[in-house]
């Protein structure tokens, strides 16, 4: 009898040990990149002058300036400055 409770102890530490070396161990996976943003564009630092008139060049390009994506149609330009960032001079 005790043989025999000494067999199946011997069985069942093996069983755990395979089952702890294949089965049980969850995969490492590897961390999910982070979600793909547009970059925000620095401001140029020269801007500082045109504060807080922001959007009257950006709005329609006066100037050559890059108009504004149509998500920033109720930004004002005092929201600008808080996503932006400004160029480091
Ligand atoms: C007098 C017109 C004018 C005003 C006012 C103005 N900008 Fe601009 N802005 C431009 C022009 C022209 C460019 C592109 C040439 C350059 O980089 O200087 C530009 C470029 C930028 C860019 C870079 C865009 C890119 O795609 O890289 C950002 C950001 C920007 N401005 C933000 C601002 C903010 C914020 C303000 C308010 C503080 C402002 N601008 C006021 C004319 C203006
Ligand atoms: C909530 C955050 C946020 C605010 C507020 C914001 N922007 Fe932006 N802006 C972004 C992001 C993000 C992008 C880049 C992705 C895109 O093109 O939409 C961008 C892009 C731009 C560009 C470049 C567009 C191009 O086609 O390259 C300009 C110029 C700009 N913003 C100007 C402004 C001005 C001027 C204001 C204030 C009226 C402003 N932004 C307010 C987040 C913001």
């Amino acid at each position: 009898m005790k043989k025999m409770t000494l067999k199946l102890a011997v069985i069942l530490s093996i069983l755990l040990l395979i089952s702890i070396a294949f089965g049980c161990v969850a995969p490492v996976r590897s961390p999910k990149p982070p979600p793909t943003l547009a970059p925000v564009p620095t401001i140029p630092s020269a801007h500082r002058q045109y504060l807080p008139d922001c959007r009257l060049c950006h709005e329609t390009g006066i100037g050559e300036a890059t108009v504004i994506p149509e998500d920033h149609s109720e930004r004002t330009s005092g929201d600008c400055i808080a996503c932006h960032e400004w160029e480091k001079p």
